[in-house]
């Protein structure tokens, strides 16, 4: 019994410390999404998910980004951005969100990009794991090395 507690209770902690957890971001991320979000205008009929809500509204400087909504971080910082809807706005290879090279999971999914081409730049993500364009309004063809 009172190693089953102790179990228990370990695990306990375990799972709170993990919840509170936020491991810092560096400043040239910061720059990097806010210059993301000044990119776009949030409309929120650019986004078909009635539910959606501009996540990327609570995006501020002067704090730490992996505390954002809609990003996440792991110990490592190897990003995971399940971003917002609502963004209006074409995107193009340029855009500031192809120097976060640490992203794990990007989704750009219920945005309206304007039919701009995917961006070559797209494949600038070595350790990029999971894409979503879905309902993105973008146009061509994704690279093939994605
Ligand atoms: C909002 O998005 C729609 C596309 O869903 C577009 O037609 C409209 O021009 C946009 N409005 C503004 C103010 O950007
Ligand atoms: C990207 O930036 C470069 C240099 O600032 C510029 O010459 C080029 O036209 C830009 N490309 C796009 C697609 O906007």
């Amino acid at each position: 019994m009172f190693i089953l507690s102790k179990f228990v209770l370990s695990h306990l902690v375990v799972a709170n410390s993990l919840q509170s957890y936020t491991p810092p971001c560096h400043d040239d991320e910061i720059s990097a999404l806010l210059q993301f979000k000044q990119s776009f205008v949030i409309n929120m009929s650019a986004s078909s998910y009635e539910g959606a809500y501009p996540k990327i509204s609570s995006w501020k400087s002067n704090n730490n980004c992996c505390s954002w909504d809609g990003i996440e971080c792991d110990e490592e910082t190897h990003h995971v951005i399940g971003l917002a809807s609502c963004l209006y706005g074409s995107i193009n290879s340029n855009n500031t969100i192809f120097h976060l090279v640490h992203l794990e999971s990007l989704n750009l999914a219920d945005n309206h990009f304007d039919f701009s081409q995917i961006p070559h730049t797209i494949r600038n993500f070595p350790k990029l794991r999971y894409l979503n364009l879905y309902f993105s309004m973008l146009s061509g063809q994704v690279p093939s090395e994605v």
